[in-house]
């Protein structure tokens, strides 16, 4: 058994394409789209998510993010990608593997988010299902997890209806809209199914 993997991805890629989706690394001609459709989001995605800084939707905040990222992924701990929708390439969400462990954990968590205008159309569950076969055979991770609000019930179902099982119960464990919120813990491991 090989405990100490890693990959070695070129930096232009993953780009995965699956279901009527395209996830790809966060490019800087991404700004315009991306900044939009957080700024019209932003109501609906406060609740769910730590604090925004509040220069995060501007260009140097989003050119310090990409320049995250790339590191992240050249270190193999997360790699960041934006979805767009295949028909007209429109950027719709976001979706993240980080915290990655290797060693005997083989571990990393994931993180979502769909833009108010196309929510509830399918768009994550897309993402999420063109995500695990990537986590599991390329990154060759051995279980993906994820925690939510247990208020959150589109997160719920979504986790749910990707094969990912309810494990536990952690209380304050999340900066999330500026308070330390208890949380559901979620995981699927290589050989669960749907
Ligand atoms: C969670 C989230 C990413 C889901 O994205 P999405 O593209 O709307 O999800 P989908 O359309 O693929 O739907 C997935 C399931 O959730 C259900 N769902 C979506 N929004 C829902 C809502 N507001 N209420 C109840 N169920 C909902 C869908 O009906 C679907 O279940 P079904 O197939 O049984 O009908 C999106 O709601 C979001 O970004 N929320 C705010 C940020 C957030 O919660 N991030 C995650 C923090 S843990």
């Amino acid at each position: 058994m090989v405990f100490f993997r890693t990959v070695n991805l070129n930096e232009t890629t993953p780009v995965i394409s699956a279901g009527g989706v395209t996830l790809r690394l966060p490019q800087s001609g991404d700004y315009h789209a991306w900044a939009n459709l957080r700024e019209q989001s932003r109501e609906f995605l406060t609740p769910w998510e730590p604090v925004w800084p509040s220069d995060d939707l501007t260009r140097a905040a989003f050119r310090r993010r990409l320049k995250r990222y790339l590191e992240d992924q050249r270190n193999d701990v997360a790699y960041a990608f934006l979805v767009f929708r295949d028909d007209d390439n429109a950027l719709v969400g976001g979706l993240t593997i980080a915290n990655i462990r290797r060693g005997v954990a083989q571990a990393g968590s994931i993180g979502y988010w769909i833009g108010a205008p196309f929510a509830r159309q399918g768009y994550m569950t897309a993402a999420l299902r063109a995500l695990i076969p990537f986590a599991f055979n390329t990154l060759r991770l051995h279980r993906l997890e994820a925690a939510c609000i247990p208020s959150n019930t589109a997160s719920i179902r979504l986790l749910e209806k990707t094969g990912f099982r309810r494990e536990g119960y952690a209380r304050g464990y999340l900066c999330i809209n500026g308070q330390w919120q208890d949380h559901l813990l979620y995981a699927r491991l290589q050989d669960d199914r749907d």
